[in-house]
């Protein structure tokens, strides 16, 4: 990377602070680690008459070594000497295996949203408005967020994972859930992003890696090595009448950390407010594993558009076909005191604990809806992500996708990074 500063002078501090944003950056923006970074005065980079930048000259140079000889070379970071990547704890505190992994995932995920123009997951939803109120007492440690009776403004985007067209193709859906402290959406205090299912397909994000970039073939190896890979499917493709009437799981834990301090792993979940039993499960000799979803049965009357997409919610306070007044639980977890604790993978009957009740009011214009960039990096301090430093630890899973969301996100919009 060659950059010209301007003033055109810098203390060797403020050189290495300016290497180590410009590192940052190109990691965040491009998952690629840079090399060296040259700085020089304005004028370093050759340009043509018309100022556009030459860059086989300046790589030429760069490689004969005429630019790093040049007078108007302020400094010079070669290959090999680089700083830690300081700034996003995301970038920084994986170890090299995982760091590598996050950067081909992500490579991968941002050429496909640039391509598509559009979510590389999840591509087909609708979007309510609403709120969300945090129970009377809720069941849960006193929390600064979760403090009794409670209101914030939520927005709620359901979609299909596949992000097929036809809401009669059986496969995963997704609620994210974005609670917000006033009108604008993309302000948010927290997003929570379910889906159906309550385990994810794969335990870390060493196995999703594999099973995304494996074939057919590749993928039915894995679905024999690691049979939860097959269960979590199993959960995953749902077969409902309305987005309504399915149970969503962030299946990953996040922090809950309580008022007085104490330190739990959560997960939540999104229920219909009767508790009523899901519907829609696939019958196993349905499922065409590894295919991850199950195409339209031949002769099924339904329309292709499955309420809330099919009925829009009428205005005002009204319990909609959607998701009624789905209540988000906290799932409380192991509790987490100094010691270094990996949030557990799903099940375990730790009991789920109401916290709040949401209520869907009004469909959002799609253009406004498909536009939102929810991410489950979004949230305050005391209901963060968990970190890993590993790829087979269970919290790299959020990790991974933290990451890939922000990317995904801004490069569906065609912005080169950036967070939504
Ligand atoms: C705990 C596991 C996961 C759950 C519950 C989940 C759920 C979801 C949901 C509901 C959406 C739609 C969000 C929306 O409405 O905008 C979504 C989008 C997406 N997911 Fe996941 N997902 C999971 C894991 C992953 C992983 C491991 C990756 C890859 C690293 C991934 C990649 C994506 C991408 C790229 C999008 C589109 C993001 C955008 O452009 O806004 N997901 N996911």
């Amino acid at each position: 990377m060659v950059a010209e500063v301007r003033p055109d002078r810098l203390t060797p501090e403020e050189a290495e602070e300016v290497v180590r944003a410009i590192r940052h950056g190109v990691l965040r923006d491009h998952q690629q680690e840079c090399r060296a970074v040259v700085l020089g005065r304005a004028g370093t980079v050759p340009r043509t008459g018309g100022g556009k930048v030459r860059r086989r000259a300046c790589q030429e140079a760069y490689l004969n070594g005429t630019l790093r000889a040049a007078p108007s070379t302020l400094h010079f970071a070669a290959a090999g000497t680089a700083p830690p990547v300081s700034g996003d704890p995301r970038l920084s505190h994986p170890d090299e295996g995982f760091r590598r992994l996050i950067a081909q995932v992500v490579m991968g995920i941002g050429r496909l949203a640039q391509a598509r123009k559009g979510r590389p997951a999840h591509g087909v939803g609708v979007s309510a408005h609403g709120h969300l109120r945090v129970l009377d007492s809720p069941d849960v440690p006193e929390h600064t967020f979760f403090t009794s009776g409670r209101q914030y403004p939520v927005v709620l985007r359901h979609s299909n994972a596949k992000g097929f067209e036809d809401d009669a193709v059986l496969d995963g859906r997704g609620a994210a859930l974005r609670v917000l402290s006033g009108d604008a959406l993309d302000d948010p205090l927290l997003d929570v992003v379910m889906v159906t299912g309550s385990r994810f397909i794969a335990r870390d994000a060493a196995t999703f890696a594999r099973w995304a970039m494996s074939d057919p073939k590749g993928q039915a190896a894995l679905l024999r090595e690691i049979p939860s890979v097959a269960a979590g499917l199993a959960e995953l493709i749902r077969d409902p009448d309305s987005y309504g009437s399915v149970d969503y799981h962030s299946q990953a834990a996040s922090h809950f950390i309580g008022c007085d301090g104490r330190r739990w792993f959560v997960r939540y979940r999104l229920t219909n407010p009767e508790k009523r039993p899901e519907s829609g499960f696939v019958r196993p000799e349905e499922l065409r594993l590894p295919l991850d979803y199950v195409p339209r049965r031949p002769g099924d009357p339904r329309s292709p558009h499955l309420p809330p997409r099919r009925l829009p919610l009428a205005g005002g306070e009204r319990r909609s076909g959607l998701s009624p007044s789905g209540a988000t639980a906290a799932r409380r977890r192991g509790r987490r005191r100094g010691t270094r604790q990996h949030p557990p993978v799903a099940g375990g009957g730790v009991p789920w604990r109401d916290v709040a009740a949401v209520h869907l009011n009004s469909v959002l214009d799609p253009a406004v809806g498909e536009a939102l960039g929810y991410n489950v990096g979004n949230a305050p301090p005391e209901l963060g992500l968990v970190l890993a430093r590993s790829a087979t630890e269970p919290a790299s899973v959020n990790h991974l996708r933290s990451i890939a969301y922000e990317v995904s996100a801004a490069r569906r919009r065609g912005a080169p990074s950036a967070r939504p």
